[in-house]
């Protein structure tokens, strides 16, 4: 993303009419010399949210959410400040300078804009066939069968495939260039074997999925009856990243509901059902598993998410991957709930026979996360038991440190002591009885200046000292001391002793030894470390650092983002070094910004 220029953030500002954004999200009322409403942040009754013309700011007096046009646009669309930027160019009627676009970016943006031109075409397409087709009528009548209203059809954009493999190839009449762009879109599949080409979905009830700004980015296509399979998703293109887009999202901004939960379904259907019956604060993930960005990201609109989730196994097993991905994001406040649905049932159906208030009163049923964690956790030992609540104990002590909030990390804590009957100071000992050794004190700061939002990577270790949080080199190392391959997959940054961060020059040392000697078994790795460890605080550091069982790909993945981090690092230190020169250099820095923006914008993306 290119960087946008300070004084044409500032124009937009000046350009924007706080009032009449908000108003066309948030219906505003007039009081006096301020505009007012329910506050669209938090759950409320009687309108505390209020907007200023005069200093184009907003004010809610009941949950002291403030800011003006950009944040507010931030915050209510759930979307990033150079997208909130281009939104309010865009209706001001300006375009963000581009400039210090690079040829690549430009040549990328372009390219995705060719894609999200075609894919709105089909769109439109779609939905017109869905009163136009000859075919219709089956359409027609399969959404009727399911209940859907006109009214939740238009709203969500329903549309339809008729049968046959070039309808929206001719209706789109693209030149071989154009083809091209359409089967990146996803829109048409080419054949491997034989070249050809033709419409990826087929007789099938279209779903748009949309972006944060309601663009349509891809689909899912429903057989009309039995058959397989019955979902058809687009694939992974430019536009469309399954980690980070919600099914529903879009469509529950726009319903201005206000509430502070929001439910996490699997279906197309669940979303759509739901909404008809006045729920409108659901999402779906788009056949893949929660990632841990889509929770970000419903955490920064409400401070409950609830999973709802078949009460199979299948269901269970989904609920605890939930749950793993949410430990790192649960900050104090935020809440993550399980609603294991009764067997054979889906929200949709259930919606539809118990209506929204027996959906509702199932709701109430969902189970804090604690609960769940701990039940699970509890399955395979016997509580009654002094050693089957000390193994519980151990068992969910890396589960709690992943815990991103302290408070709520504490509240876990009591409940584990609870239910293993430990005192917490017993808990203590249990969950830490390997030798207590201390780690090297207090580690000095990283260079602050500059660098607003820095992201921390969610802590997976800790030491045996009660509290003290292992370095990002710590953590590292001892990841890549068990699994020594990711050094040659992941190459350590160049110009590291920049740095001036703790432990880094242990880092180099055991990075080296490690892409040396890849023959060596881990353990005469090891001693080979250990014997040029001269302070010994490698051997210190492996006794007391208690590692959180973790699968291949979230080591896989903490090794990028932590190595991004260490980069990033980098980055901002050249910024800072820039910007104390005497003259500074502004396009070096203009650079040196965007390549901190990029590496960003990597951090925590899918593999
Ligand atoms: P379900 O099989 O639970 O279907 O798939 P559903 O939502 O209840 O569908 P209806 O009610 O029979 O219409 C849940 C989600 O899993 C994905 C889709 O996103 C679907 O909404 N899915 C399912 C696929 O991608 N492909 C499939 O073949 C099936
Ligand atoms: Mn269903």
């Amino acid at each position: 993303m290119a960087r946008i220029p300070e004084s044409f953030i500032q124009e937009v500002i000046q350009r924007t009419d706080i009032v009449e954004l908000i108003n066309s999200r948030v219906p505003l009322k007039k009081t006096g010399r301020n505009h007012s409403a329910c506050c669209p942040f938090h759950n409320e009754k009687t309108p505390s949210f209020t907007v200023n013309a005069d200093k184009q700011f907003f004010y809610c007096f009941g949950c002291n959410a403030s800011g003006n046009a950009v944040t507010f646009l931030m915050e209510y669309d759930g979307i990033a400040f150079p997208q909130a930027i281009e939104v309010l160019a865009q209706q001001a009627g300006m375009e963000v300078p581009k400039e210090e676009e690079s040829r690549e970016d430009k040549a990328r943006r372009q390219h995705s804009n060719t894609l999200l031109e075609l894919t709105q075409r089909a769109d439109l397409y779609y939905r017109q066939q869905l009163r136009g087709a000859a075919e219709r009528q089956a359409a027609v009548d399969y959404l009727k069968s399911r209940a859907i209203s006109g009214e939740i059809a238009a709203k969500f954009g329903l549309g339809f495939a008729p049968p046959g493999y070039d309808n929206l190839m001719s209706h789109l009449s693209l030149n071989s260039e154009g083809l091209a762009h359409a089967v990146s879109a996803g829109l048409l599949v080419k054949r491997d074997d034989s070249g050809r080409i033709y419409d990826k979905f087929r007789h099938r009830i279209i779903f748009p999925i949309r972006n944060s700004r309601g663009e349509t980015i891809a689909f899912g296509g429903r057989l009309l009856g039995e058959g397989k399979p019955k979902y058809l998703n687009s694939p992974e293109t430019p536009l469309f990243h399954k980690g980070r887009e919600l099914y529903g999202l879009w469509e529950w901004r726009q319903s201005r509901d206000n509430s502070d939960s929001v439910f996490v379904v699997e279906g197309y259907m669940d979303v759509i059902a739901l909404a008809q019956h006045q729920v409108p604060n659901v999402v779906a993930t788009l056949g893949t598993a929660t990632s841990e960005h889509h929770l970000r990201r419903l955490f920064q609109m409400v401070n409950r998410v609830v999973f709802c989730f078949d009460g199979d196994e299948a269901g269970r097993r989904a609920a605890w991957r939930a749950l793993e991905t949410a430990l790192p994001a649960l900050e104090d406040g935020k809440q993550a709930l399980f609603l294991f649905l009764p067997e054979g049932e889906d929200p949709d159906s259930l919606v539809r026979t118990q209506g929204r208030e027996g959906f509702l009163v199932e709701a109430e049923q969902a189970m804090p996360l604690s609960e769940f964690l701990l039940t699970h956790l509890s399955e395979p030992y016997n509580l009654d038991t002094v050693d089957g609540r000390a193994a519980l104990a151990r068992a969910a002590s890396p589960y709690l440190q992943q815990v991103r909030g302290d408070f709520y990390r504490h509240l876990l804590r009591r409940e584990l002591a609870q239910r293993t009957r430990l005192t917490e100071d017993e808990l203590e000992v249990l969950i830490y009885q390997a030798p207590q050794q201390s780690i090297s004190a207090q580690q000095p700061n990283p260079p602050q200046q500059l660098v607003p939002n820095r992201k921390k990577l969610p802590t997976r270790f800790t030491s045996s000292q009660r509290t003290q949080t292992l370095t990002l080199a710590e953590q590292l190392i001892v990841v890549l001391i068990n699994e020594p391959e990711r050094t040659q997959q992941f190459p350590l940054p160049e110009e590291l002793n920049k740095l001036d961060l703790p432990h880094i020059d242990l880092l180099s040392t055991v990075y080296q030894q490690l892409k040396a000697s890849p023959e060596l078994s881990p353990a005469a790795l090891l001693g080979r470390l250990m014997a040029q460890d001269k302070d010994q605080h490698l051997s210190q550091l492996l006794r007391t650092a208690h590692t959180a069982p973790m699968d291949k790909s979230t080591t896989e993945r903490f090794c990028r983002d932590a190595l991004l981090q260490l980069e990033i690092r980098i980055i901002e230190q050249h910024i800072i070094d820039e910007t104390n020169k005497p003259t500074p250099d502004t396009k070096h820095l203009l650079h040196l910004h965007k390549q901190l923006d990029e590496r960003r914008t990597q951090l925590g993306a899918p593999l």
